[in-house]
C-alpha cells in the first residue's frame, strides 16, 4: 500500500500498488473527479508534487502538451510506486454512493440481442451493488488495460452483473468476449463507476437516448423506474438511434415492463441513407436527436435526459438540448467515452 496525501485538502488515502490513484481514491470514498476511467477525458488530472508513479499509458489523449509540461498526470492512468503527495481538486458530485470494488467474476450466460450486440452475464460471490446507469470496468484475458461496460440489469443480492456489448470490428476486448470467453471462465470486474445514474428524487419525466452499445445503461434505468414505482408519477420516453434497420433494438427488452406503451414509449430511427431506400423499413429515418427534439417539442425543460452511445450522437443531442432549447445542464446525464 502507498499513502497518498492530497495537498490543501487535509485528505489522504491508502492506495494499493496494483490500483490506479483514481480507483484507490474512489475505494476510499473520496470525490475524485472522473468520467471515462480510461485516459481519454482528462477529468482526473492531478499534479504530482512528491513521490513516484507508474504511468500506464504515456500518450493518453486526456493530457495536452501543456499538461505534460506542467507535470500533470491522469489519476486513472497512474499507479503509485511510492507514497505520494498530489494536488487535485475534489468534486463532491463524484463522491461514490457505492465504493467500487475489484473482484473476480464468472461468465454464467450469454444471449444475442442483435446481429452484433450480445448480453454477457457475470456473477461474483457478493451482492451486486450499483446504481442504474452506472458502469464497471472489465479486465479480459489477453487484452491490455481494462474496458468500461455499463450494466443493463438492476442491483441484486445474487451478485449478477449483465453487460450488453457490441462487437467492434478489430476491437480486442469485444473480440475476446465474443470469441474466447466461455461460460465458466473468470475475469476481473471493478466497479461501480459513473455519474449518469437515475436520479429518483426528480419529478420530471425521463428521456433515455441510446445508440450502439449505449443500450445497456438506458435499459437499466427503465427497469429501475418500472420496479420502484417511479412510472406512476413520471413517464419515460425511450429512444434508440440505429444506423440501419438490423441494428434497431431495445423494444423487446422493454415490452415486458409494466406500463410499456402507456407510461413507457419506445421510439427508434435509422440514419443510414441506404436504409432510406429499403422498402422493408417502414419506420422513421433520420438522426435520433431530431426525433427527440420533435417528441419533447413544446416542453424540453420538463424532462431529465439520460444518454449513452457514440460520441457524435451525444454531441448532437447536447447541441440540440443546450444550444437550441436552452435545457439546463443539470438535467442532462451522460458519461463521456471516446
Ligand atoms: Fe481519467 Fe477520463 S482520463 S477519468
Amino acid at each position: 500500500m502507498a499513502e497518498i496525501s492530497v495537498e490543501g485538502s487535509g485528505q489522504f488515502f491508502a492506495c494499493a500498488r496494483s490500483d490506479t490513484l483514481l480507483a484507490g481514491g474512489l475505494r476510499a470514498g473520496l470525490g475524485m473527479p472522473y468520467e471515462c476511467t480510461a485516459g481519454a477525458c482528462g477529468t482526473c488530472k492531478f499534479e504530482l508534487l512528491e513521490g513516484d508513479v507508474e504511468v500506464l499509458w504515456d500518450d493518453a489523449p486526456g493530457l495536452s502538451t501543456r499538461d505534460r509540461a506542467k507535470n500533470r498526470k491522469l489519476a486513472c492512468q497512474c499507479r503509485p510506486l511510492t507514497d505520494c503527495r498530489i494536488k487535485m481538486r475534489f468534486d463532491e458530485a463524484c463522491r461514490p454512493l457505492a465504493n467500487p470494488c475489484n473482484q473476480t467474476a464468472m461468465l454464467i450466460a450469454t444471449n444475442d440481442i442483435t446481429h452484433d450486440i450480445r448480453e454477457f452475464r457475470f456473477a461474483t460471490g457478493t451482492t451486486a451493488t450499483f446504481l442504474p446507469g452506472q458502469f464497471a470496468t472489465l479486465q479480459l484475458p489477453g487484452v491490455r488495460g481494462t474496458r468500461a461496460y455499463s450494466m443493463s440489469n438492476l442491483p441484486n443480492d445474487e451478485g449478477e452483473w449483465h453487460f450488453q456489448v457490441r462487437r467492434v470490428h478489430g476491437g480486442s476486448a469485444s473480440n475476446a468476449l465474443f470469441d474466447q470467453l466461455r461460460v465458466g471462465d473468470q475475469i476481473t470486474l471493478d466497479g461501480p463507476f459513473g455519474m449518469a445514474f437515475l436520479r429518483e428524487g426528480s419529478a420530471r419525466d425521463v428521456v433515455c437516448i441510446a445508440g450502439g452499445s449505449g443500450l445497456a445503461p438506458m435499459v437499466s434505468i427503465a427497469r429501475s423506474m418500472a420496479s420502484t414505482g417511479q412510472l406512476a408519477s413520471r413517464r419515460l420516453h425511450f429512444f434508440y438511434g440505429a444506423r440501419t434497420q438490423r441494428d434497431v433494438c431495445g423494444e423487446a427488452l422493454l415490452e415486458s415492463l409494466p406500463g410499456f406503451g402507456e407510461r413507457i414509449r419506445f421510439y427508434s430511427s435509422v440514419s443510414s441513407t441506404k436504409e432510406q431506400e429499403d422498402p422493408c423499413w417502414s419506420g422513421r429515418v433520420g438522426f435520433i436527436h431530431e426525433y427527440v427534439a420533435e417528441v419533447v417539442g413544446a416542453n424540453p425543460h420538463g424532462h431529465d435526459y439520460y444518454m449513452a452511445g457514440p460520441p457524435p450522437m451525444i454531441q448532437a443531442v447536447l447541441d440540440t438540448l443546450q444550444k437550441l432549447h436552452k435545457v439546463d445542464k443539470s438535467q442532462i446525464y451522460f458519461d463521456r467515452f471516446f
